[in-house]
């Protein structure tokens, strides 16, 4: 199985970063074959260009769609900044999931061309997912982003992983329980599965 890891953080020792490292460890571990896409790092232009709103993917948003195409599962880590993702994973997913690669619509109706390829969504929020679920907000994360992004793109959701009650002064012992998690969830999925 081969696997297209991408993350979105600004800051390189983030906890959004480590837990995208501890996932990709682990599937080095069981024999995966595994790319992080460290989109700060690279310095991904998130910006839509009316040139290539025109003509289709450019430059490095073409180079992330080779990506895609080479990747059985793609991995999508990132926090939750007012409810949505950072602008720099929406800008990969304006540039990148774009029509004519991951949708064709037509009247309105959008078909996912992206269908036998899955996804794992990782997120993080500081608040807590009792709440965000009590409020209504979990549910508005899961339409516009499992659903209407990566479901639509015709990928399957294996699992969308949340870690929430995330912030700066978090003690280890903690952490080092969401870095687990991520962990356990490369295990459930991919262990003994070398297709
Ligand atoms: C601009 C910005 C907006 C955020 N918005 C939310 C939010 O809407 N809900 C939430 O629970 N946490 C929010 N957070 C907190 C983050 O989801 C996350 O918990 C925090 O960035 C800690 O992760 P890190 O150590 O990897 O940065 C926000 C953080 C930032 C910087």
């Amino acid at each position: 199985v081969k696997h297209l890891i991408v993350v979105a953080h600004p800051v390189e020792k983030s906890f959004t970063l480590a837990l995208a490292h501890a996932y990709a460890e682990e599937l080095e571990k069981i024999g995966q074959v595994q790319q992080t896409r460290d989109l700060y790092r690279m310095g991904f232009d998130p910006l839509m260009s009316a040139d290539e709103l025109a003509s289709g993917a450019s430059g490095d948003a073409a180079k992330a769609q080779d990506d895609i195409r080479a990747a059985d599962v793609l991995t999508v880590v990132y926090p939750l900044w007012w409810l949505s993702m950072p602008a720099m994973m929406k800008g990969y997913v304006d540039r990148v999931l774009a029509r004519g690669f991951a949708y064709e619509s037509e009247k309105g109706n959008v078909r996912g061309l992206l269908e036998g390829k899955k996804v794992i969504m990782i997120t993080i929020s500081g608040a807590p997912l009792p709440l965000l679920i009590a409020s209504g907000n979990w549910n508005a994360v899961q339409v516009l982003q499992d659903t209407h992004i990566f479901r639509a793109a015709g990928f399957t959701l294996l699992e969308h992983l949340h870690i929430d009650k995330v912030a700066p002064d978090m003690p280890k012992a903690i952490a080092d329980k969401h870095l687990a998690r991520v962990r356990a969830c490369a295990q459930e999925h991919f262990r003994g599965n070398l297709l």
